[in-house]
This record gives C-alpha cells, sequence and structure tokens, in this order.
C-alpha cells in the first residue's frame, strides 16, 4: 500500500489512483497556465484537516453554532494577517472562490439593476465582471471598457470619458488576462470624478502586490477582492479587504447574503499561506516570478512570437498566434499541440479575437507555479525554445516526443512535492 494519501489509498482505490495520476500529472509536465500554483504542503494539510467537519456560521465571536471556540481563532489569525500583508483596515477571509467575493462586493456596493464599469471579458476581463450569464451581468447593468487598438493597453483616457457618460455606480478594475501594470490612482481619480465607489478585482496579482513587487489598490479603492491560490499561492478560495466604513455591508454580503457555513479549513488555510506570504521569502519568490515572466517573454520575442502589448509587467503574458510572423494557428490547436509536448496553457481570447472562445487566437502563459518549483531565468529560455518548436510544427508527433522527453528531464531535476515522492507509488 501506498504511503502517499494513505486513507484514501485503503478506501477508495479508484480516487486514490486518480489522485496519484494527479500528482504524476503536475509533476512531470511544465504548468504554464498563469492562474495556477502550487501550495506548500502546510496549506494542504489545513485543507485535509478536521475543520472540514465544524459548521461555523457567522463571524468569530458571534456564530449560529456552538464549538466554535477554535475555529473562531483560526478565522481571526487569517483576517489579521491578511489585514497585515495588505496593509487594509478591515478583512473578510471567508469567501469561497473569487467570483463569490465578486459578487459579494458588487452586492454591498450596488443595488440590483445598478451600473457598474468594468474591464471588457474579451480584452482580459472575468467572467464574473458583468458576462451575460454570470449572476454579475443578471443582476446589474454593466457596461465595459477595453484596451486601445493601437498599443493594447487600458486607454484610460476612453476610460475616463466612458465613466462620465455612464455614470456608474461601481468602477470596477482588475483583469485574468492584462499583462500590464494597472494605474489604480488613475482609476480612484476617474471613480471619484464621477461619483463612483471603485472596487479592484486584484485576484490574478494579489502575490505580486502583497510583495510590493506590482502597485497595491489598497490604499485607492473602497474594496478589494482576491483568489487566495493564484499569486498568492495559498487554497482555493477568495477573500476581501475593504475600507473600515463597508465592512458591515461586505460581512453581511458574504454571510448571510452569498454563504452559508464557511469552509473553516480553508480558512485555516488561508491563514498559514498569509502567514507565508508575510515571510521575507516570498517577496523573493514574486520577484522571481517577474523575473522569468521577463525572460519567458523576450525568450518568446527573439524567437518571433508576437506578445500582446509588446510584453508583460507581471506574471503573464498572452501570446498572438495569429500571423505574418506568428505559427498562424488558433489557441485550440496550441493548447493541444503544447500539452503533447509536455506544456500546459490555456487558451484564450486576445483583444478583437475574430475567433469563438473555444477556438481563440491567443495562449495565455504565466510563471508562478514554475517559478514555485525553482525554474529559473536560463530554464525560461528552454521552454520559449520548446514552445516555439511545437508551436510551428503542431501536427509533428516525433517532436512533440522529443520536446516532451527534455521537459520532464527538467521537471525531474526540480520535484514540486519530493516529499511525496509520487514515482515510488506509481510503479
Ligand atoms: C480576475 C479574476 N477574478 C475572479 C476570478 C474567479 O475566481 P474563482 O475561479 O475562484 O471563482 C478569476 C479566476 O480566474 C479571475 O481571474
Amino acid at each position: 500500500m501506498s504511503s502517499v494519501y494513505p486513507y484514501a489509498g485503503h478506501q477508495d482505490p479508484q480516487i486514490h489512483r486518480i489522485m496519484l495520476a494527479e500528482l504524476q500529472r503536475q509533476e512531470d509536465q511544465i504548468e504554464l497556465i498563469a492562474s495556477e500554483n502550487q501550495t506548500s504542503l502546510a496549506v494542504m494539510d489545513a485543507v485535509g484537516s478536521v475543520l472540514t467537519n465544524k459548521y461555523a456560521e457567522g463571524y468569530p465571536g458571534r456564530r449560529y453554532y456552538g464549538g466554535c471556540e477554535h475555529v473562531d481563532e483560526a478565522e481571526s489569525l487569517a483576517k489579521d494577517r491578511l489585514v497585515e500583508l495588505f496593509a487594509a483596515e478591515r478583512a473578510n477571509v471567508q469567501p469561497s472562490s473569487g467570483s463569490q467575493a465578486n459578487h459579494a462586493a458588487l452586492l454591498a456596493l450596488a443595488e440590483p439593476g445598478a451600473r457598474i464599469l468594468a474591464m471588457d471579458l474579451n480584452h482580459g476581463g472575468h467572467l464574473s465582471h458583468g458576462h451575460p450569464k454570470n449572476l454579475s451581468g443578471i443582476t446589474y447593468e454593466f457596461f465595459h471598457y477595453g484596451v486601445s487598438p493601437k498599443d493594447e493597453r487600458i486607454d484610460y483616457v476612453a476610460l475616463r470619458k466612458q465613466a462620465n457618460e455612464v455614470k456608474p455606480t461601481v468602477l470596477l478594475a482588475g483583469a485574468s488576462a492584462y499583462s500590464r501594470t494597472l494605474d489604480f490612482e488613475l482609476l480612484a481619480d476617474i471613480a471619484k470624478e464621477v461619483g463612483a465607489s471603485f472596487m479592484v478585482d486584484m485576484a490574478h496579482i494579489a502575490g505580486l502586490v502583497a510583495a510590493g513587487v506590482h502597485p497595491s489598490p489598497v490604499p485607492h479603492a473602497d474594496v478589494v477582492t482576491m483568489t487566495t491560490h493564484k499569486t498568492l499561492r495559498g487554497p482555493r478560495g477568495g477573500a476581501i479587504v475593504c475600507k473600515k466604513e463597508w465592512i458591515k455591508k461586505i460581512n453581511s454580503a458574504v454571510f448571510p447574503g452569498m454563504q452559508g457555513g464557511p469552509l473553516m479549513h480553508v480558512v485555516a488555510a488561508k491563514a498559514i499561506a498569509f502567514g507565508e506570504a508575510l515571510q521575507p521569502a516570498f517577496r523573493d519568490y514574486q520577484q522571481r516570478v517577474v523575473e522569468n515572466a521577463q525572460a519567458l517573454a523576450n525568450g518568446l520575442q527573439q524567437r518571433g512570437c508576437r506578445l500582446v502589448s509588446g510584453g508583460t509587467d507581471n506574471h503573464l503574458m498572452m501570446v498572438d498566434l495569429r500571423g505574418p510572423e506568428g505559427p498562424a494557428i488558433t489557441g485550440a490547436v496550441a493548447e493541444d499541440a503544447l500539452h503533447a509536448g509536455g506544456i500546459t496553457v490555456n487558451k484564450n481570447l486576445i483583444p478583437f479575437d475574430p475567433e469563438k472562445p473555444m477556438l481563440t487566437s491567443g495562449i495565455r502563459i504565466g510563471t508562478p507555479a514554475v517559478t514555485t518549483r525553482g525554474f529559473t531565468t536560463d530554464d525560461m529560455d528552454s521552454v520559449a525554445d520548446w514552445m516555439n518548436r511545437l508551436l510551428r510544427d503542431p501536427q509533428n508527433s516525433e517532436l512533440q516526443q522529443r520536446v516532451r522527453a527534455e521537459c520532464l528531464a527538467l521537471c525531474q531535476q526540480k520535484p514540486i512535492y519530493p516529499q511525496l515522492r509520487p514515482e515510488s507509488t506509481l510503479c
């Protein structure tokens, strides 16, 4: 019997096999999905702990269930650490996901039917920023701003003009696929000018902000939402920080507005992750995430690939696969070719994309996960080379096999969880 996940192994061999296979997949491929990362074993300890058994509707000291004395401590620690990490006034650590954090923030800031101005999904925004089929788009009247066709960066002049026309209740900033620094000071100024509340969704860049390698929205925004599992490298979940005048409305929007019992095992894991993010090593890690992104961007550009907006300031970049320099394939074909070569990415719409979302003309790639396992800027140049070869010959299975072997050799030099030793459990 394997010593990895022994209880699942004993009780449910089918799920145990899946867990081991996923562990092996993560170890053996190069993870470039910009929104993924690998948590510490300490974070996973908490997620797999007895705290999952506890109901704790309400907030520390004011619960609707008895026996909450220990989970109260965990939630208070998580909140205190989050407040310290972002120099925030107040925090709520209960949202079970980034989308739920966004729904709760909007519920606190605006009445149903209110006008919200947010970044266009097709230019890098998120579903929960007003997609017509998302609860956000169903509940509020959304208007969208985007990037300029000239430089593919947010056109702040056009945005100010649009804000003055729309007069939104909330100006919402933040994105899933935008590789440039966001000017939160300027955005806050626009919100103030039109009398809107200013909300920032920093899901992607929370880790960079915590480490001071991206400017912080916290001093400028009324409410800031985030996910805890991307650059922040914690468990899957969401969190909110806000100015003190908003905390009552935020708390009530999260519970009972959006959720019932919070996932206390995840709240404890968030506390561990925030504690890790407060350590000096976390700043070094985020610095390396950005350096690796620069190295990958340079490596791809030197080999003739076009990046949206010409590069990156943060942890991610968008590759435009169209001609004339591009390999002239869709994002869907690129995703498959890279996957066959041992590199995982996601297809993604790029600004002004003529393709449908299931095909796309681009891919989104990022460096948080590979940096966690210790990839260096030299490794990123190798990755750029492998990607370029795979993208320019996407049907060549012999090439895919060769590249896959090279990727595997690099991954084996830099295991993610050497303590879990998956190779010894799968044979
Ligand atoms: C900007 C942004 N906000 C919110 C989310 C939603 O997070 P979740 O998947 O946890 O709901 C994402 C996830 O990709 C995101 O990129």
